[in-house]
């Protein structure tokens, strides 16, 4: 039988699918890349913004018209969505399964069950604020050490998760809804298992929480966790991601100025640069708060990388905070900045007591004005690169063509990212793929560095 898989999301959710498909793969399935020749389509969803569910809902309306021809597919809806809408989502005429993030281990024996049978199957949790049983999350830790490669993923590249889950309640979040409570892993299984990934030639590792910086397991901290990761043979480069500004343990900065397998890159959402929206989204901090983090950060590792979220037209949102999050992001120079117009999500805070009262039009003006301000402020740090000299690490060939011009036909064009995360376009052989290579950086854009091999 042949699965088709599509995914919505972050990369947690890109893990996921990662850890389902080897675990179809390994339970004899094919893959296809072809929706018509499907047996079984799974569908990775998202939850942040309402616009991310509405592409689930308007693939479901196309599936279902396939289904008038071919009655028998089986189509599986897993992760945030299916968590938070279970039974709404199962009652859709083109929907078999559903089965949320914590469940990603039974989808194969739902997938065989819902196998010519008019059943409709599902596996959700009940209560997702209650904490995940220690069965549940033995069953989840082995099924990522188990199904966690390379395969599916860049070449030599690999996503580990550390922790599950969040409990910080943002009030615009849905993520404590439908990924549950904050669960640490336990280091020695995130060792073993990287240990795993060094052995069949992974060379970068990104670890992965909603709030990697909270790590903690039984008093060994994210630092620790770090130092450790390090002593691994064959892993080269570490890199992690998402940040919260609150709490943040300076001795994560000591092991990036220290160790320098961990990449010196950090993705530190600010939302807001107004303290009054600020403490409405339940942050916890003050803009000059977090822009003393950021200066703590730059005095300890000096040539660190950073990038921010902003959310735009919060409720309550006046110009003036308005300006308050462009004085901020003017002063935070971000390597670049992810811009969010504010989505009431179901059930969280923000939609419970606050109107969403900002018109779309105010929404997209803002979120357009900071963007252009970051993408000034992008394209001047850009353009710093020219006539240096960057080591990438290769993950493939570009999608776009940047460089034909460059007479260099006999190569196609490769993309590849520093540990900086700066995206690198240039001239290459294919079978670079997965290899670290030096660039030397002739020409920049905003989004981009552009050079020649070295
Ligand atoms: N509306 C808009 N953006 C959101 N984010 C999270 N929830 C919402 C929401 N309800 C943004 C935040 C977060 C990023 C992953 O998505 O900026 O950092
Ligand atoms: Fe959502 Fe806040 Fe948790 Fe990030 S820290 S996942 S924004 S609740």
């Amino acid at each position: 039988m042949k699965i088709f898989v599509q995914t919505y999301g972050c990369q947690m959710n890109k893990l996921d699918t990662n850890l389902v498909v080897n675990s179809f793969l390994q339970a004899g399935f094919e893959l296809t890349e072809q929706v018509g020749q499907a047996d079984v389509v799974l569908i990775n969803t998202c939850s942040v913004r309402n616009h991310a569910e509405e592409r689930v809902l308007s693939l479901l309306g196309h599936l279902k018209h396939i289904k008038k021809t071919r009655p028998n597919i089986i189509v599986a809806v897993f992760g945030c969505m299916a968590q938070r809408l279970k039974d709404d989502l199962l009652s859709r005429e083109a929907v078999n399964i559903v089965c949320g993030p914590l469940q990603i281990p039974e989808l194969v024996n739902l997938v065989n069950n819902a196998v010519g049978s008019i059943q409709k199957q599902s596996d959700t949790s009940g209560d997702i604020r209650q904490k995940p049983s220690q069965e549940q999350l033995q069953e989840l830790d082995n099924f990522e050490q188990m199904y966690d490669s390379a395969e599916n993923n860049l070449p030599a590249q690999a996503y580990v998760r550390v922790m599950h889950g969040c409990d910080k309640f943002c009030s615009y979040c849905v993520v404590p809804y439908v990924r549950g409570p904050e669960v640490s892993r336990a280091p020695e299984k995130i060792i073993a298992q990287i240990k795993k990934l060094a052995e069949t030639g992974v060379k970068q590792v990104t670890l992965l929480g909603q709030t990697v910086n909270s790590y903690c397991y039984n008093g060994f901290s994210f630092a620790d966790l770090l130092y450790e990761i390090s002593k691994i043979n064959g892993i080269e480069w570490i890199k992690f991601v998402t940040c919260y500004p609150k709490d943040f343990d300076e001795r994560i900065f000591k092991t990036m100025a220290d160790l320098p397998k961990i990449c010196r890159y950090l993705h530190i959402p600010a939302q807001s640069g107004s303290d009054k929206i600020l403490k409405a989204m339940n942050r916890h901090y003050t803009s000059s708060e977090y822009l003393d983090l950021l200066q703590k950060a730059r005095q300890i590792v000096p040539d660190i990388v950073i990038a921010g979220d902003f959310i735009v037209g919060f409720p309550g949102e006046t110009e003036e905070d308005f300006q308050k999050s462009v004085e901020l992001i003017k002063m935070t120079q971000y390597k670049n900045c992810f811009i969010f117009k504010y989505s009431p999500r179901p059930g969280t805070k923000a939609d419970d007591k606050l109107s969403d009262n900002i018109p779309m039009e105010v929404k997209k003006q803002r979120n357009t004005e900071l963007l252009a301000i970051q993408e000034k402020i992008s394209a001047e740090i850009n353009k710093s690169f020219i006539g240096k000299t960057v080591k990438v690490l290769v993950e493939g060939t570009s999608k776009k063509s940047h460089l034909d011009e460059t007479g260099k036909k006999e190569y196609p064009q490769l993309i590849g990212r520093t540990a900086g995360d700066y995206i690198v376009v240039f001239n290459g052989s294919a079978d670079l793929a997965g290899r670290f290579v030096k660039v030397q950086i002739d020409r920049a854009s905003a989004l981009t560095l552009f050079g020649a091999m070295v």
